[in-house]
């Protein structure tokens, strides 16, 4: 056995030899770098398109936690406008929340036979309600213990939550997609518990190429974890492409109509703007016919689908 193992010794160490004595592949103590490595360097040039190398983002960095979100986001002053966000008074019986609880419960209902975290609010048309429906809606849903939202404002064109929820825009998603700033900077802790918020940031010249410029999902991919829903408001679907473009980074899209303003055939012609699988559901909002000003949202109908899949 030991002249067969010498054998075997000598064998290797010749072919060592004629390799030139390069040491084998160590797979253990590889160097790992501390820092994330962002690659405005020319290797970003020749990686494949769509990573984060590509993008000139970190090529990788370490996952995002709940307490490096807690202890590093902003914790702001908010005033926000009482006559539209519904919850933030703690009156859970106030006009009009009834019908954020069903929309909830509708949603989570559907979540039970689809992929269901990241959703769009959109709408054909300017004025329809997206920013309205998607801040309560993710208030309702935080209402509940131990649910925590993210409400993003996507809407890089006419944004508005920060206003309603009497916020600061900025630094905000736009400012993120240029490269400018972290996930941390950008992110606001306000005044509901487990209720966070990314404003729009910064204003650009072209927001539809910034949406669709890859880095979008890669932010959502690194908060997904973190949060049991992350609700994103949008430009009007017709006159402009964002909303189909953020809609690609999302789960489901819940179209806004607001009733006796949308026309059907725009309507129409907003829901063909999404793949079949991606719209979950209809909200008509406005409704008339009720004597307060906020019973005027109902939620109508919704597409069940058992799965989705994002681009
Ligand atoms: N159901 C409702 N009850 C009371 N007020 C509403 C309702 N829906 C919308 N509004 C009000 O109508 C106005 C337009 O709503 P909102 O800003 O949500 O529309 P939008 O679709 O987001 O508009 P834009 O396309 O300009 O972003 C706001 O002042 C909002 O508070
Ligand atoms: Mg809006």
């Amino acid at each position: 056995m030991s002249r067969i193992h010498e054998a075997l010794k000598k064998a290797e160490q010749e072919r060592a030899a004629s390799q030139g004595g390069a040491a084998p592949p160590s797979y253990t103590n590889t160097p790992v770098a501390d820092e994330p490595v962002f690659s405005d360097s020319p290797a970003a040039a020749s990686s494949p398109a769509g990573t984060a190398a590509h993008l000139g983002m970190p090529a990788f960095a370490s996952p995002l936690t709940i307490d490096t979100l807690l202890a590093r986001c902003p914790q702001t002053e908010w005033t926000p406008d009482m006559t539209t966000m519904l919850f933030m008074n703690g009156d859970d019986s106030a006009r009009g929340t009834e019908e954020f609880r069903t929309l909830r419960s509708r949603l989570y209902h559907l979540r039970e036979k689809m992929t269901l975290k990241t959703l769009l609010v959109t709408s054909a048309l300017p004025k329809e309600g997206k920013s309205f429906i998607s801040a309560n809606l993710a208030q309702v849903i935080v209402r509940q213990h131990g649910r925590r939202v993210l409400l993003i404002d996507a809407d890089l064109r006419g944004p508005r939550l920060q206003q309603m929820l009497g916020t600061t825009p900025g630094p905000g998603l736009s400012d993120y997609l240029q490269g400018r700033n972290d996930e941390f900077s950008i992110i606001q802790r306000g005044p509901m518990e487990n209720f966070f918020f990314m404003p729009s940031g910064t204003g650009i010249a072209d927001p539809a190429e910034l949406v669709g410029n890859g880095r979008l999902k890669i932010l959502l991919q690194r908060l997904e974890p973190l949060f049991d829903w992350i609700i994103m408001d949008s430009p009007p679907a017709i006159p402009v492409s964002d909303a189909s473009i953020l809609a690609k980074a999302c789960d489901g899209v819940l179209m806004v109509v607001r009733s006796n303003v949308t026309p059907s055939d725009v309507a129409r012609k907003a829901r063909l703007e999404f793949p079949d699988q991606a719209l979950v559901g209809v909200v008509l909002n406005g409704t008339s016919g009720d004597e307060t000003p906020y019973a005027r949202y109902y939620y109508e109908s919704y597409q069940k689908k058992a799965t989705t899949t994002k681009a």
